[in-house]
């Protein structure tokens, strides 16, 4: 791990009411990604933005744009969140959609893809898609709202991903995704995540201390 370490704010902790000036703030106040949580009511249970609203912010900055679909299906929704301007997309394998074909859909884009891995889904799972892969979500809570718990298990799971990209795909990303706070944030860089989400822990205390939260994050 030699990069820098990358702070992706969840935008699902905003204010809504006033998304376009808070993607802004969140680049001015140091942001690598903005972290864009989809939810379809279904493969998780609430529901959250489409890509509409990701196409009505997206000029709003220039950072990439880092969308997690917590969606099934998949496939038919991909093209939508390319032309709306994600620069990344995530995707769950726990979804019943071929991830294969949707892998290759996402990247024939030239969109970089993650697989997001829930908390019960073994670290493995990724194994026959590395070669495609630019980025793996560990999701130290179970996805569906903003503000819950870290899963100290992520960790372990972190540190055998870590070890397995450093040795054969070192390109990848290792996002972390769920819960992350200022007591934990330590453990969590070294297990080896390269890519911190944090909703909850980058919009509190206001606009004022979002670049102060941002910079604290990166450890
Ligand atoms: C959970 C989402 C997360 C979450 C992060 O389903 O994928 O991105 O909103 O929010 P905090 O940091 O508040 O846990
Ligand atoms: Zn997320």
């Amino acid at each position: 791990m030699t990069n820098k370490i990358k702070v992706s704010p969840s935008i699902l902790a905003s204010d809504f009411s006033k998304l376009g000036e808070e993607v802004a703030a969140l680049a001015k106040a140091g942001a690598d990604y903005i972290h864009v949580d989809v939810m379809d009511g279904h493969f998780v249970p609430n529901i959250s933005m489409g890509p509409s609203v990701v196409k009505s912010v997206r000029d709003r900055t220039s950072i990439p744009f880092d969308v997690h679909l917590m969606i099934d299906p998949i496939e038919p929704y991909i093209d939508e969140f390319v032309k709306a301007g994600a620069d990344i997309i995530s995707i769950h394998p726990e979804a019943n959609d071929n991830i294969e074909k949707c892998i290759d859909k996402i990247k024939s884009h030239n969109v970089k893809a993650g697989l997001a891995i829930n908390p019960d889904t073994k670290w493995e799972v990724v194994l026959p898609f590395l070669d495609k892969l630019d980025i793996i979500v560990v999701m130290s809570v179970h996805p569906g709202f903003g503000g819950q718990k870290f899963i100290p298990a992520a960790l372990e799971k972190l540190k055998l991903l870590r070890k397995k990209i450093d040795d054969s795909h070192p390109h990848i990303e290792l996002e972390i995704d769920g819960g992350v706070n200022f007591e934990n944030i330590e453990s969590i860089l070294e297990a080896g995540a390269d890519v911190i989400v944090a909703g909850t822990t980058t919009f509190t205390g206001g606009e004022k201390e979002y670049a102060n939260n941002i910079a604290k994050l990166r450890g």
